[in-house]
């Protein structure tokens, strides 16, 4: 239905019927109280929103089952590639080689996840923007792309830098990365690509009105990566390119170690479809996923759908025995990424219950105190079932893991620029034993791993410099 054809009445009587069909019949009532270009722009939208996927998972809601990738019941801890086996071993050296190469061939590609809306931070734009570097003020985006350049240097690789955004923050992103001369990457070496949006709904299924001639929208969750690739032509491009794995982060972790040669090793050495790494849970109550597998498939349970016995659950050597956290680093192999979307990938669909906006009857803007709102998101460990070959990769927390989630607390920017500068501690005790100083940062471009940061500054800086900050 074209928005045209929209404007001159032709198609509002079945746009309406249609509506009142799927149980939304306030849209009637809200279009007749608008005048005429505000009810063109709210026809056109509603012409995009697919009614049979709303009134699918409306049902789904009013049903109240759990959305469970994996059959809990049968759950079983998954084999994962743990620490103590893997660390310091020849396995390890030889997956790190060949990763090494295929970074050399310029068969990866890094992606980071950054469509989010960011609520719990509440930062005003796009939270790859905020500013994370504790000396610079780096901001995130430019910490990841930093570590892409390194890469890239590194290797001598043209290495793609995928970036997924939304409606809500495509343009903002679009242009802070253009202002900021995409952090020294090669403009189309950054493919910046757009998820889709699903509409939000009251706790009744009803839809929400952003403003009077704007539904209320949100992402379609980080599962949206997969569909966004594929629908976006940059799986065709990474295709093009020769690319066959693609490292998936997500923006708010600026510990992980992009295009870890390791990882992509193991992952290659197994032809596996997707690869996890993993973070032993810090006690039963952490808030993260699990793995588990069940009928010889890989998944991933959320915290919020994990029954209590199973989260305290033991093993025999007292440990948990539901251990490995996700802590959502993959790599997926672009010919399975290919297989997935190929037929229309159907992910099943989480609810997330949070307070939205919304305008009421009298067009007044309500900002609720409470949550009144439930959005629809796919996970993109939803696919790990539809993989036959897997592997989790154990890490430690304190070298890859510190989210920033929100403003205070656990899992803020405190506590992720506490961790950062431990890491460069770490960094800087192999060159400089002993060396203190107050405050510290190693840009992510200045070395790629502690390797090349030791062999850098090796009789070259002053690193007894109180405010050290390595560019
Ligand atoms: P979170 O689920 O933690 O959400 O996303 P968020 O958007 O950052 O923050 P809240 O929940 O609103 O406070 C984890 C990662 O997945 C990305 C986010 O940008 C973040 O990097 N993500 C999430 C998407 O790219 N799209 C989505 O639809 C959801």
């Amino acid at each position: 239905v074209s928005a045209q054809k929209l404007e001159d009445g032709g198609d509002e009587a079945s746009v309406r019927r249609r509506f009142a069909a799927a149980g939304q019949d306030h849209v009637g009532a809200h279009l007749d109280r608008l005048d005429r270009p505000r009810r063109a722009a709210l026809l056109a939208q509603l012409a995009t929103v697919d009614l049979d996927l709303l009134q699918r998972l409306v049902a789904e809601m009013k049903r109240d089952r759990p959305i469970v990738g994996l059959d809990i019941g049968s759950a079983e801890p998954p084999d994962w590639l743990a620490l103590e086996r893997v660390a310091g071993s020849d396995e390890e050296r030889r997956a790190r080689r060949l990763g090494e190469e295929r970074l050399a061939a310029g068969k990866v590609a890094a992606l980071v996840v950054a469509g989010g809306q960011g609520t719990r931070l509440g930062f005003d734009g796009p939270k790859g923007c905020f500013e994370v570097g504790p000396l610079s003020r780096r901001s995130l985006f430019a910490w990841h792309a930093g570590k892409v350049l390194a890469a890239r240097r590194r290797f001598g690789a043209r290495i793609p830098f995928l970036v997924l955004t939304s409606q809500a923050n495509d343009e903002a992103t679009r242009e802070f990365f253009a202002a900021q001369d995409h952090f020294g990457l090669p403009a189309d070496d950054v493919m910046i690509f757009r998820q889709g949006m699903l509409p939000a709904v009251d706790f009744e299924g009803k839809l929400l009105f952003e403003a009077e001639d704007r539904l209320a929208l949100a992402p379609d969750g980080h599962g949206g990566t997969l569909t966004a690739l594929a629908a976006s032509g940059t799986l065709d491009a990474l295709e093009a390119r020769g690319i066959e794995d693609v490292f998936y982060f997500q923006v708010d972790n600026p510990l992980v170690k992009v295009l870890d040669p390791a990882f992509l090793g193991h992952h290659h050495e197994r032809a596996s479809q997707v690869s996890s790494k993993a973070c032993r849970k810090r006690d039963a109550a952490e808030k993260v996923g699990v793995f588990a597998s069940s009928e010889g498939r890989l998944g991933i349970i959320e915290y919020s759908d994990l029954p209590a016995e199973m989260m305290n659950a033991r093993a025999a050597d007292g440990d948990l025995r539901f251990r490995a956290g996700n802590i959502a680093i993959h790599v997926f192999a672009i010919d399975f990424v290919r297989r997935l979307t190929q037929g229309g990938l159907r992910l099943p669909y989480h609810r997330a219950i949070k307070s939205v906006p919304y305008v009421d009857a009298n067009f007044e803007v309500v900002t609720p105190s409470h949550k009144n709102a439930v959005k629809f998101e796919t996970f993109v460990f939803d696919a790990l079932p539809l993989a036959e070959r897997t592997l989790v990769l154990e890490t430690a927390r304190e070298e890859e893991f510190s989210p920033i989630k929100n403003r205070e607390g656990e899992d803020s920017p405190a506590t992720a620029r506490r961790d950062l500068d431990a890491a460069f501690r770490r960094w800087l005790a192999t060159a400089a034993p002993g060396a203190a100083p107050e405050a510290i940062e190693i840009a992510p471009s200045f070395a790629f791993d502690v390797e090349e940061f030791a062999a850098k500054v090796a009789g070259v800086r002053d690193l007894a410099s109180r405010r050290l900050l390595l560019e």
